[in-house]
């Protein structure tokens, strides 16, 4: 269960955005929307640009790279020490016409097996700048910055700079990255602002509906862009698409599942199927934490989509449920929520914890419309639209920390902060099955 250390619920985002001469001082007016940022490429076209990882399996990890220049090779030198590459390795390449534009060659390459909690350098294509990264630990602590709807406008930049001001693991992103919007030099542009971060940690992403990209008719076939560029380690799961996948952090501790929100979930698609399974191999004695990531939330009481997630919902929430996750990250509104464990639209302490982060920065603006008369907003413990990310500290088998950070321009503010107990290792959530020893069932029924 949660246990909250701050204020009750604190609904300050009626009003928030409109700066009425009453306001008080003290309280924090969020400011005006700020401009997209370009990232221009003024390098040689062999150069390579837009370099982001991912991790793939527990020591690999996937490096992303694009050149303007085809004959540039997929390959990427690597060491423990900068400049000495001992470790080399080749990879693929893909590139995609949308209409007009034809893209760059977007190579993919893996590397490993590398050691936990290392810094790497690497250079990619055989010339071009070094980068460094840190892979994630084998065993728990665990830190993880989540952000979604990120965008590229200077709110975003601004958001970045805050999260690489403390050090974290891994970065898991719910979806709507670019906001290209079928403008597909914005994807470009969107891979070099986010290299200088990306290129350091491992980004995990899923897809958003600002990803898909496709018109009816002419086309061309949604998320083209989005899986050439953005592409995760599905197969390692046994996903057949990259638009949902799971992957283990910490040696098996923390399972995390990527669910596409825009892929087929209905009781006979691929995805349920695959999710069944996924969540079927889980041993929740060795993987005490199940987080879950998508993009539509399951519940909002932001007038923003309103409902959009409630499909998905019906269709897959018993799958969550029965598997006891513990965490549930969406974005798509812009602005920050976070529930009670929740089950059916009811309290329920064995459901997972919902929280809404869809506010990176993105050129959109905020969702600043709460329905204070929503039914679920009884169950809304806190919620704010002001941008912002978050941050899950899995600090061992029973307890992680989950804060919220605002982004209050040049500096960034916590304004949410509970602690989390996994499900794995609560009694009254995990019934022994068949007959119950007489102090199970006792613990059962005294703890709801
Ligand atoms: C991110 O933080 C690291 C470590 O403090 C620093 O070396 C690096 O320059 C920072 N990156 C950016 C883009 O500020
Ligand atoms: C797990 O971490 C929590 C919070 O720091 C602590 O209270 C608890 O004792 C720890 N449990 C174990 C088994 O170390
Ligand atoms: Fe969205």
């Amino acid at each position: 269960m949660a246990t909250k250390r701050q204020t009750p619920v604190l609904v300050l985002a009626f009003g928030l955005l409109i700066c009425t001469a009453a306001a008080d001082a003290s309280k924090f007016v969020r400011p005006p929307s700020r401009p997209l940022v370009t990232t221009l490429h003024s390098k040689a076209d062999s150069h390579p640009q837009q370099v982001h990882i991912s991790a793939v399996g527990m020591d690999g990890m996937a490096i992303s790279y694009v050149t303007e220049d085809k004959t540039v090779p997929s390959l990427v030198e690597y060491g423990r020490a900068p400049g000495k590459y001992s470790h080399s390795a080749t990879g693929e390449s893909t590139s995609y016409k949308f209409f007009f534009y034809s893209s760059g060659k977007i190579h993919y390459v893996r590397i490993g097996p590398l050691e936990p909690t290392t810094v790497y350098y690497y250079r990619c294509g055989g010339a071009g700048d070094e980068f460094s990264f840190k892979t994630p630990p084998a065993a728990l602590p665990v830190e993880f910055v989540v952000i979604g709807d990120l965008g590229q406008t200077e709110w975003t930049a601004a958001t970045l700079a805050q999260v690489n001001r403390s050090d974290y693991d891994m970065l898991l992103l719910p979806g709507d990255l670019p906001y290209a919007d079928m403008h597909q030099p914005r994807w470009d542009s969107f891979g070099r602002f986010v290299e200088p971060y990306a290129s350091r940690r491992a980004w995990m992403v899923t897809e958003g509906n600002h990803e898909i990209e496709s018109l009816p008719v002419v086309g061309p076939r949604p998320f083209l862009a989005y899986d050439a560029r953005w592409r995760m380690p599905y197969g390692e799961s046994s996903s057949s698409s990259n638009l949902y996948y799971s992957f283990d952090v910490a040696g098996g501790s923390v399972h995390v599942l990527m669910l596409g929100s825009y892929a087929e979930f209905g009781p006979s698609s691929d995805q349920r199927r695959w999710l069944e399974a996924d969540l079927a191999k889980v041993d929740r004695s060795r993987t005490p934490w199940l987080v879950v990531l998508l993009h539509a939330p399951w519940y909002n009481t932001n007038s923003a989509h309103q409902g959009e997630g409630e499909e998905m919902r019906k269709a897959l929430e018993e799958l969550l449920y029965r598997a006891r996750v513990d965490i549930v990250f969406a974005g798509h509104v812009h602005a920050y929520e976070r529930f009670k464990r929740i089950y059916d639209n009811a309290a329920d302490p064995c459901g997972p914890l919902h929280v809404t982060i869809g506010d990176g920065g993105n050129r959109e603006g905020l969702a600043d419309n709460f329905q204070r008369q929503h039914k679920t907003a009884p169950l809304s413990e806190f919620r704010e639209a002001s941008f912002g990310h978050g941050r899950l500290r899995v600090v061992n088998g029973t307890h992680a920390r989950w804060s919220w950070h605002r982004n209050d321009d040049s500096f960034s503010v916590l304004r949410d902060d509970v602690w989390v107990e996994s499900l794995s290792r609560s009694s009254s959530c995990n019934p022994p099955r068949g007959p119950s020893p007489p102090s199970a069932a006792a613990a059962w029924s005294d703890e709801l």
